[in-house]
C-alpha cells in the first residue's frame, strides 16, 4: 500500500525520490508526490493523481524542484478519493511544513474539528492533513520544532510512518514511526528513510529498522534516533543481504514471470541452510524444543495466498503430528475470540511481515498467552520482530503483487517445520522421514522440470483466455492448491473464478456447470486421485471442459476425461503441492498476458495490505 521514500543528501533530491517511488510502485497506489526543500528554505511540492509517469510528466513541464533534502510518497486512497489534492505530501496552511504519512490517524476528525475552530482551513479529505496542520499549529505556539513533533505524536492515535520537512530547517528531515514500517538507510551520499527496503537498495544496504515511538532527525551526515522521551538511542545497524538486481526485471517481461522462474533457486535457499547431514535443523527453534513437545493445538493464521499456505499446513501438520491444526483467516481470527492458551502454537504466515490483520492476530494470540511462530520473507519486518520465533523464507524480494515464490517457499518451510516437529515428538518413522527429507532436497530440480513446459501452459492459456468463469476443484492438498490457483487467476486476469473442495461441488455449485464451462481439476494428490476422477466425470457429464493437473502416476486416470492435462513429476504426496502450484501460476500468468492485463500491478490490489 502507501510507500514512503525520503532523502537527506548532497545531490538533487527529486530524481532520488522518483527512483525510490518507482521501486515502491509494486505496493499498489493511486497517486504520487514529492516535496523538496532548498538550502534557503524554499519548500516545493508536486503531487498528482495517477501513476508515477503522470507525476514525472508534470515535473518535466515546470521549473525543476531544487533541493537535496526531500520526501516522496505513493498513496493508496483510504480517507478521501484518489485526487491531486488528497495526494501526499501535505503542507500546512502556512506553507512551512510538509508531511508524508503511511497508516491511519484514528482520531483525525476530532483534531480536525478543533483546528477548524481555531481558524485553520483544510484543503484535503485526508486524515494525514491533520498531522501537518497540527504540527504547524504547535510549532507556532512552541517555537521548537522537535517539541511540536512530540506534541503531535502524543495527540494523534493510530498508525503512522512519516517523513517531515520544515522550511525553517532546510538541512534536515524528521521521521517518526508507530505500527507502520519505516527504515533508515545509511548511504555514502546521504541518509534515507523508506517504508520498504527495495526503495533503498540502489543507495545502501546498511539500515536500521525504526521501532514504535521512535523519532529520527537526519541530515546528509548524521542520523540521530530518539525514544518517545527524547533520549538519544544507540541503534544497531543491519546489513541487507538482498541485491539490487533481485529487485529488477532482469530481461523478463514481468516481475511475476521472473519470480515464477526463480522458484528453484528460492526453494533451495529456503531448504539448504536448514539441512545438515540429512537432518532438518531449525536453529531458530532448537532452544525451545520442550515447548514444541507440549503443543496441544496449532492455528495457522494469515491472509490471501499466505492463508492458502495455512490450509496446506493444516493438512500436513495434522498428518505429521496428530495435533489438531486449523487454518484461519487473520481478519476473522482476530475478532473470533479464539480459544488460545499456553499450549497453543499460533503460526503467522506473511510474505511482507506487515499485513495489518495478520499483525493484529499475532498480538491477540500473544495477549492470550500463546506463543507465536512466524514464517516471513521480509527480514526485520513487524511480524518477524514481534513473534517469539521467526523462520525466514529467504525467497529474496518479491515485487509482483501476485505472490509466487513467496508462496512456494512458505509452503516448503512449513513442511520442514512439520517434519522437524514430528521428529521432536517421535511421531514419524525413520523411513518416512528420510523419504520426505530426500524429496525436499530434490524439489528444486523437479520444479525446474515443471518450468520446462512453458509452451504447454502458454498454449492452454491461449485456448481458454476468453472464458469468463473458471472453477477449480480438488480434494485435500489439491483443494488447498485450488484455492491458490483460483486466486492467482482472478487477481491478475480479472476472470471470475471459484475454488471448491471437489466433494462439495454437488451441494450447490454444480448448478453453474453448463456446456463449455472450464473446470480446472486437480488430481495430483495420489491418495484421493480416484475420488477426483468421479468428480471430474460429474462435471464432464454436464458438458464442462476439464483442464487437469496430474502427476506421472495419476495421469492415466484422468486422461480420458480431460481436454488437457498438465503432467507434473510425482513426488511424496505431502510435497506434491509445491510442484502443483507452478502450472497454475503460469496458466494464470499467460491468461492475463493474453487479456492484456497489467500483470505486475493488478487493479485495486496492493502487495502489502497495511489497513484493516
Ligand atoms: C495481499 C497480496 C497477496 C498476499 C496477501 C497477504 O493481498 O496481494 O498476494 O497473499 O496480501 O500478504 P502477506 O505479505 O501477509 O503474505
Amino acid at each position: 500500500m502507501c510507500g514512503i521514500i525520503g532523502v537527506a543528501g548532497n545531490t538533487e533530491a527529486v530524481s532520488v525520490l522518483l527512483d525510490g517511488l518507482e521501486r515502491l510502485e509494486y505496493r499498489g497506489y493511486d497517486s504520487a508526490g514529492v516535496a523538496v526543500v532548498s538550502p534557503d528554505g524554499n519548500l516545493q511540492v508536486k503531487k498528482c493523481k495517477g501513476r508515477l509517469s503522470v507525476l514525472r510528466e508534470a515535473l518535466s513541464r515546470q521549473e525543476p524542484l531544487s533541493g537535496t533534502i526531500g520526501i516522496g510518497h505513493t498513496r493508496w486512497a483510504t480517507h478521501g478519493e484518489p485526487s491531486d489534492v488528497n495526494a501526499h505530501p501535505h503542507v500546512g496552511q502556512n506553507g512551512k511544513i510538509a508531511v508524508v504519512h503511511n497508516g491511519i490517524i484514528e482520531n483525525y476528525l476530532e483534531i480536525k474539528q478543533s483546528l477548524i475552530r481555531k481558524g485553520i482551513s483544510f484543503v484535503s479529505d485526508t486524515d494525514t492533513e491533520v498531522i501537518v496542520q497540527l504540527l504547524e499549529y504547535y510549532y507556532g505556539k512552541k517555537s521548537d520544532l522537535m517539541d511540536a513533533v512530540y506534541a503531535v505524536l502524543n495527540r494523534i492515535k493510530g498508525a503512522y510512518a512519516m517523513g517531515i520537512l520544515c522550511s525553517d530547517f532546510p538541512g534536515q528531515m524528521i521521521a517518526a514511526k508507530k505500527d507502520a514500517p519505516l527504515l533508515i538507510g545509511y548511504g555514502t551520499d546521504g541518509n534515507y528513510i523508506a517504508s520498504d527496503v527495495t526503495a533503498l537498495l540502489a543507495h545502501t544496504k546498511t539500515v536500521t529498522y525504526m521501532e514504535d515511538d521512535e523519532v529520527a532527525v537526519m541530515t546528509p551526515d548524521q542520523v540521530q534516533i530518539f525514544d518517545r522521551d527524547g533520549c538519544l538511542l544507540e541503534k544497531e545497524k543491519q546489513l541487507i543481504a538482498w541485491d539490487i538486481s533481485a529487485a529488477e526485471k532482469g530481461g523478463y517481461a514481468h516481475f511475476m514471470l521472473k519470480e515464477i522462474m526463480e522458484q528453484p533457486e528460492a526453494v533451495w535457499k529456503t531448504i539448504s541452510p536448514r539441512l545438515a547431514n540429512g537432518e532438518i535443523v531449525l536453529e531458530e527453534l532448537a532452544e525451545d524444543a520442550d515447548f514444541m513437545r507440549g503443543i496441544s493445538r496449532i492455528y495457522l493464521v494469515a491472509c490471501g495466498s499466505a492463508y492458502h499456505v495455512g490450509v496446506v499446513g493444516k493438512y500436513v501438520l495434522e498428518k505429521l503430528l496428530h495435533i489438531p491444526a486449523e487454518a484461519c483467516l487473520a481478519s476473522e481470527f482476530r475478532y473470533s475470540e479464539p480459544v488460545l492458551g499456553e499450549s497453543s502454537l499460533v503460526i503467522v504466515i506473511s510474505q511482507s511481515g506487515e499485513t495489518l490483520d495478520s499483525m493484529a492476530a499475532l498480538r491477540e494470540a500473544k495477549r492470550k498467552g500463546s506463543r507465536v511462530l512466524s514464517i516471513v520473507n521480509v527480514m526485520g519486518s513487524s511480524i518477524a520482530r514481534e513473534s517469539d520465533y521467526v523462520l525466514y523464507t529467504w525467497a529474496g524480494p518479491e515485487i509482483a503483487v501476485a505472490t509466487t515464490k513467496a508462496y512456494t517457499t512458505q509452503m516448503v518451510l512449513l513442511l520442514m517445520l512439520g517434519l522437524w516437529m514430528a521428529r521432536q515428538l517421535n511421531r514419524i518413522q525413520e523411513g518416512e522421514y528420510r523419504k520426505l527429507v530426500g524429496g525436499l532436497e530434490q524439489l528444486p530440480e523437479k520444479i525446474k522440470k515443471v518450468l520446462g513446459n512453458l509452451d504447454l501452459y502458454q498454449k492452454a492459456a491461449s485456448r481458454y483466455f476468453n472464458h469468463n468463469s473458471v472453477f477449480y476443484i480438488g480434494r485435500n492438498l489439491d483443494y488447498a492448491l485450488g484455492l491458490e490457483g483460483s486466486l492467482k487467476l482472478k487477481e491478475i486476469s480479472y476472470i471470475h473464478s471459484e475454488s471448491y473442495a471437489a466433494g462439495e461441488l454437488k451441494h450447490g455449485t454444480i448448478s453453474l456447470i453448463e456446456p463449455g464451462t472450464l473446470v480446472v481439476a486437480l488430481a495430483s494428490y495420489e491418495p484421493l486421485a480416484e475420488k477426483m476422477l468421479s468428480n471430474i466425470v460429474e462435471v464432464t457429464s454436464r458438458g464442462a471442459e476439464v483442464l487437469a493437473v496430474a502427476t506421472e502416476k495419476t495421469e492415466g486416470l484422468v486422461n480420458s476425461q480431460a481436454a488437457e492435462v498438465f503432467v507434473i513429476p510425482a513426488v511424496h504426496p505431502l510435497l506434491q503441492p509445491v510442484l502443483g502450484v507452478i502450472p497454475l501460476q503460469l496458466f494464470a500468468y499467460y491468461i492475463a498476458l493474453n487479456r492484456g492485463c497489467d500483470i505486475d500491478k493488478p487493479r485495486n490490489l496492493a502487495k502489502s495490505v497495511t489497513v484493516e
